[in-house]
């Protein structure tokens, strides 16, 4: 045994994956928690990716930073993803040392030239992102006009407010702008492509429509037949504050505006998503250390700096989430609103809402947070000398809600 079970009293650190549960009451019921266990269902990560890969009408990339796990990693490939978003060269590693073969974006719009240098010449990347005049010159002057080098224009609209995350206020040209960026890559003797993300959990599928006819007026304004167009990330995943109308609904609006705006002549299609697929395949198991009865404080063994980080920034994205009890679901209406802390000495380690939880939560009860997967591990810290989780395989993952 990896894991320490209820009776063992020892729990070395940070096992990964060996053990297998059913689901997470059966993990629950069976390990200490003393640590904050994370628990990974491959088969919802492969399902998810399968979702892209057989309805989205173009080629799916991951988008590595949601969730970089050499699990995750392994899984999508066995479920047929082989181009990645990569956002940096250790990505990039990561990716390599998985599936070596594998095509790599480099889309972060800004890169040193050193991290160019590294992308072309040791991990054969040909296709890197821009979003300006100057990106464009470093990478001219770091890989020369190469054949078969894609120079990615990431264009951007203003704020669509349907995503819990907007990046057009940091990446992205304007629709001007990105036409002379397209000449310009052209004029350097790069292939011109078109990218964009509408903003991370976006769930106004209009906004692709946006961002689509966007995209033909840029490729006309520069007077180039556009062949591949990159729709992003952006698809949402399922949290309590926020979720959209399902996969398709996106895949239908993207297919007709393309249809639409290109007619017989349409770019080839790709997307990159991050949360959503890695998002339903981890739930998060944290135990409680303390409920202060009277001011109705309660602290769990992991908080923002841990798992939670992202509840902070938007509160839309409050997982879905359920108190167990010896691994048995307590359900009761009998509930009270708490502060939720976490087990760092900062005072900022709080969730910015209360949760209501069952009215006599009490210490080693267990609170889930499903769709955990992107950007909770991956944002994670060491702050304090926590950080450190238990990691198990369950057939079945918690996603919080059925019609997610
Ligand atoms: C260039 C790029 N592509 C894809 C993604 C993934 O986005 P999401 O996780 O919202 O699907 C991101 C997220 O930061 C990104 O920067």
């Amino acid at each position: 045994m990896v894991l320490a079970l209820k009776t063992s009293g020892i729990r070395p650190a940070a096992p990964t994956f060996e053990e297998i549960f059913r689901d997470s009451e059966e993990a629950a019921a069976s390990l200490d928690c003393e640590a904050p266990v994370l628990c990974f269902s491959p088969a919802t990560l492969a399902a998810q990716a399968k979702q892209f890969i057989d309805g989205f009408s173009g080629e799916v990339a991951y988008a590595v930073k949601a969730n970089p796990c050499p699990k995750v990693i392994t899984v999508l490939a066995q479920a047929g993803v082989d181009v990645f978003d990569v956002a940096s060269t250790m990505e990039m590693e990561a990716i390599a040392r998985i599936c070596p073969g594998a095509e790599l974006h480099y889309h972060n719009p800004v890169k040193s030239r050193s991290e160019i240098a590294t992308a072309w010449h040791a991990f054969g990347c040909r296709r890197f992102a821009a979003d300006s005049h100057e990106e464009i010159s470093k990478i001219a002057q770091t890989v020369g006009s190469s054949i078969g080098v894609e120079i990615a224009i990431r264009f951007c609209l203003p704020s669509q407010k349907a995503s819990a995350h907007d990046f057009s206020s940091k990446f992205g040209a304007d629709e001007n702008t990105a036409a002379e960026l397209m000449k310009r890559a052209a004029q350097c003797g790069f292939a011109p492509v078109l990218t964009f993300h509408p903003g991370s959990q976006c769930t106004d599928p209009q906004a692709w429509v946006r961002h689509i006819e966007t995209a033909g007026r840029i490729a006309e304004a520069a007077g180039i037949t556009l062949t591949r167009l990159n729709v992003g990330g952006g698809f949402p995943a399922c949290y309590s504050g926020s979720s959209g109308p399902g996969l398709a609904t996106y895949f239908r609006a993207i297919d007709d505006s393309v249809s639409a705006v290109f007619g017989d002549n349409p770019p080839a299609l790709e997307c990159e998503p991050g949360r959503s697929i890695a998002a339903p395949a981890f739930s998060l198991l944290t135990s409680v250390k303390l409920v202060r009865a009277r001011s109705a404080d309660l602290f769990l063994n992991d908080g923002i700096y841990g798992g939670l980080l992202e509840v902070t920034q938007v509160s839309d994205l409050l997982p879905f989430y359920r108190v167990l009890r010896n691994g048995q679901v307590v359900s009761t209406t009998d509930q009270h609103a708490f502060t939720v802390f976490g087990p760092t000495c900062d005072p900022l380690d709080v969730l910015p809402v209360p949760l209501l939880l069952p009215s006599d939560i009490r210490e080693t009860d267990v609170i889930e947070f499903a769709g955990i997967g992107a950007y909770g591990m991956a944002t994670a810290t060491n702050f304090n000398g926590y950080g450190s989780v238990s990691q198990v395989t369950v057939k079945n993952a918690y996603t919080g809600d059925n019609n997610c």
